[in-house]
């Protein structure tokens, strides 16, 4: 181990998405890559040469658990195995484990993760980097300070596929409200073209309302046309207002009480958001502080993605907590032909 390397980490899953955690764990000390797991052990090389972490190179992630033991693993595989290699992590004694989001591709599965998570005691986080766009923490403190009053409404933009994108709009709506869940979600889906994510089928555009517990009535859009926001945020307060893109891009900012107030447009440099994720997971890690990317939060994301397409399928509002589903429902309408297309 480096001579500062608190951590021993291994990645199992060494394509694009490992490039980017990459990037963090070689700006933090505390972190020293043991292991690298790839079926295709060529892309788990590959990685090691471009980031110089002179690890060892497994095809199975089994036997890289075993003989590496790893404190934290950062996954980037496709939604289908996060519960999987999630559960053989846990019970491999892994202390941390970063997840690529989204969740899983079922509620069902989500809500075992959590389950294992906090049965086993293993920090199980997921990959919302936004949160650590300066942007993104800037907003959060004006509207701590009160810069825009008290949020009564929400526009949430995002581009196609709820579960895959959905996720990150849904996470930075309730990382502005301080993590408050939703309380009921209606929404329909437009399937006329199907789009597949990481092997997740989902609909080409999604719209709804979500009514969080705090009162605050939130509606959104993912994908479609006529978006009148990018990606990101419309955070409509008592005193003002606030468009944000899910990457911290403040697009505007208008206090009413305060016509001078005119903050400039924060970009996030390369590499910000994914240091940040890292740093923060080994501060948790490390202190036995709170993770704000933790499966509470993210199932709460999910909860929300989850409900809608339960809404679609009851051609009901869902009043959450979520009960009764532990399938995908769209999947499962969409392979019982109820959109037309098998
Ligand atoms: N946070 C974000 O903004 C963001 C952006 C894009 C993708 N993602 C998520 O990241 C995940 C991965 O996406 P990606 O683009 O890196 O995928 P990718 O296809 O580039 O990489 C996945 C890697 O996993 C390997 N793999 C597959 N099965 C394996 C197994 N059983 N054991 C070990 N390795 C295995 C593959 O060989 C491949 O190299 C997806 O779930 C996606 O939703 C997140």
């Amino acid at each position: 181990m480096a001579e500062n390397a608190l951590y021993k980490v291994a990645i199992i899953g060494c394509g694009r998405r490992a490039a980017q955690h990459s990037t963090g764990l070689k700006q933090d000390p505390r972190c020293k890559v043991v292991g690298l797991a790839d079926l295709n052990e060529e892309a788990a090389k590959g990685l090691n040469q471009e980031f110089g972490f002179e690890a060892n190179v497994y095809g199975d992630y089994k036997e890289m658990l075993a003989k590496e033991r790893p404190d934290l693993v950062i996954s980037c595989l496709w939604t289908g195995l996060h519960l999987p290699v999630f559960r053989d992590c846990a019970e491999a004694g892994v202390k941390a484990y970063l997840s690529e989001k989204p969740m899983a591709p079922t509620w069902g599965e989500s809500v075992e993760m959590g389950r294992i998570a906090e049965s086993t005691g293993c920090l199980l986080a997921f990959c919302h980097q936004r949160r650590f766009a300066q942007g993104n923490r800037l907003v959060r403190e004006w509207i701590k300070e009160g810069r825009i009053g008290d949020i009564q409404r929400l526009d949430l933009y995002s581009p196609p596929h709820l579960l895959d994108c959905g996720t990150h709009t849904f996470d930075q709506a309730m990382s502005f409200m301080d993590e408050t869940p939703a309380r009921w979600v209606l929404g329909a889906v437009d399937t006329s073209e199907i789009k597949t994510n990481f092997g997740i089928p989902a609909e080409i555009m999604a719209v709804g309302t979500i009514v969080f517990q705090n009162g605050v009535r939130a509606g959104f859009q993912i994908g479609g046309p006529d978006k009148d926001l990018g990606s990101g945020v419309r955070v409509l307060g008592t005193k003002g207002f606030i468009e944000v893109n899910w990457d911290g891009l403040c697009q505007k900012a208008v206090s009413y009480d305060d016509p001078s107030w005119k903050p400039e447009p924060v970009k996030s440099p390369p590499g910000e958001q994914m240091s940040g994720v890292i740093r923060h997971i080994v501060d948790s890690l490390q202190n036995g502080t709170e993770c704000e990317l933790s499966h509470v939060h993210a199932l709460r994301a999910a909860e929300i993605i989850y409900s809608l397409y339960e809404s679609v399928r009851r051609h009901a509002r869902i009043e959450l907590p979520l009960t009764g589903v532990t399938d995908h429902p769209f999947k499962t309408m969409l392979e019982q032909g109820e959109f037309g297309t098998k």
